[in-house]
């Protein structure tokens, strides 16, 4: 771990596992289980790390609402000073609730609605990032309709080599859905020069998720400003330099730390020149360590060899194991001391529903509670209610304190826009 790493906030203490100073068997007595569980602590120490890897950058951290966009996680980065990435009207309607003010909102995603757009105008953003010259040239006319000038930024495809954890989150490489093709972008910004009412702001870019190296963001940021300089003497007031998401987070042994030091370095080197400011959009690495998923054993079972362990949270609750085949460490809350080898898995009618295969784990009964570690980005906001299964808790943790900050679903809730007596009309 680097320094100055807290990873201190899930760890066993006397025998038993603490989320920061409260017992996780306190919180599963409190909110019940499946529950995820998030530390304030992580979050705070994430933003600051990252702050100070930034440092002398003029600019802003907007943070990726798309890992968690949960009330309590959005309104404590915002009050210690970030900003936010949103990709939909769903999370713009998020972060103003959550208090977040126009200005503080970089507004994206690659298919944008014109409801979206509206509404985007109307909160005032900081940014849309956009992803085509139809996109651009739609959103010049609402801006129109609406008597407004929308603040553009171009979200350029830096065509780089990734080298990802999983093809699923490269989108910075030649060919994919996101940004406009790198050698189009020239003749983007000047399509919008000539509209009258988009005003050409920043170039963007998110190379991809889980970024194993800093070179993807060198190479992306050298084309990007190099980009800047030719806009900037062709008279375009280009403003800020949006780097997008990417920092990685250490889920498994052979992962690892972003350096942070490095980053900054890019960045200031990439900013300095042209007086930008620079746009930081991380997701996962302010909240994937934030965050434990709590969950119980219901059963043990033996099949045709294979040992397994069913528990509480299944593929609806985090999906990430079962879609990317991604590793999330497994801890007993009390370790038994005996290890076994077994699949961990969910009660959800699939046999693609499970947390970790073959995995080494302590041998527990029906009854012990179990923590999925890392399932604080992705995981709630990529849960569902697949099997009709009511979504999950969720929990913050702050030293001793803690708080239900959303209520697990109800059967109700299942129900809810269900129409009861649909009123059938003749075409
Ligand atoms: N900015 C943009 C434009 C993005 O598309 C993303 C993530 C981010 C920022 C934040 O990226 P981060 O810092 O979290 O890497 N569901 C996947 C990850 C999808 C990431 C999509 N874009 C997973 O569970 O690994």
């Amino acid at each position: 771990m680097g320094q100055g790493v807290l990873t201190e906030a899930f760890a066993h203490r006397d025998g038993a596992l603490f989320c920061e100073d409260v017992p996780a068997e306190t919180l599963a007595i409190a909110a019940g289980t499946p529950t995820f569980v998030y530390s304030a602590s992580v979050l705070r120490d994430r933003y600051r790390r990252l702050s100070d890897a930034i440092a002398g950058c003029a600019g802003r951290i907007h943070y990726s609402m798309k890992a968690n966009g949960n009330r309590a996680v959005i309104t404590l980065l915002r009050e210690i000073g970030s900003g936010v990435d949103v990709v939909s009207g769903g999370e713009l309607a998020r972060a103003l609730r959550a208090g977040f003010d126009g200005n503080d909102i970089v507004f994206g995603g690659v298919g944008k609605t014109a409801m979206e757009m509206r509404e985007a105008l109307h909160a005032k953003v900081k940014l849309i990032n956009v992803e085509s010259e139809a996109e651009l040239s739609l959103l010049n006319d609402i801006a129109r309709d609406l008597g407004s000038v929308a603040p553009v930024g171009l979200r350029v495809n830096p065509e780089v080599a990734v080298a990802n954890a999983h093809h699923y989150i490269a989108t910075g490489e030649r060919g994919h859905k996101f940004g406009i093709p790198f050698a189009e972008a020239g003749g983007v910004a000047r399509v919008a020069l000539a509209m009258s009412n988009v005003n050409l702001l920043g170039l963007d870019m998110h190379v991809g998720s889980q970024l194993a190296t800093l070179e993807p963001y060198r190479d992306g940021v050298v084309r990007l400003s190099a980009l800047a300089r030719e806009l900037r003497s062709a008279g375009v007031a280009i403003r800020y330099l949006d780097v997008g998401g990417g920092l990685p987070v250490v889920y498994d042994h052979d992962d690892v730390e972003p350096d942070l030091v490095g980053f900054g370095s890019i960045m200031r080197a990439a900013i300095k020149d042209l007086g930008l400011e620079l746009i930081v959009e991380p997701g996962r690495f302010f909240a994937a360590d934030s965050g434990v998923l709590l969950t119980r054993v219901l059963y043990r079972k033996e099949s045709g060899g294979r040992r397994y362990v069913i528990v509480d949270a299944g593929m609806n609750d985090l999906l990430r194991p079962s879609h990317y085949d991604a590793f999330h460490r497994i801890d007993a809350v009390r370790p038994s001391g005996r290890r076994v080898t077994a699949d961990i898995v969910g009660p959800v009618c699939e046999t693609g529903d499970f947390l970790a295969l073959g995995r080494e784990v302590d041998d527990v009964v029906p009854g012990d509670l179990m923590v999925v570690h890392g399932a604080g980005a992705y995981g709630y906001v990529m849960s569902s209610n697949y099997n009709a299964r009511p979504r999950a808790a969720e929990v913050m943790v702050d030293g001793h304190r803690h708080a239900v900050v959303t209520l697990r679903e109800s059967h109700d809730d299942l129900m809810r826009l269900e129409v009861e007596d649909p009123n059938w009309r003749d075409a």
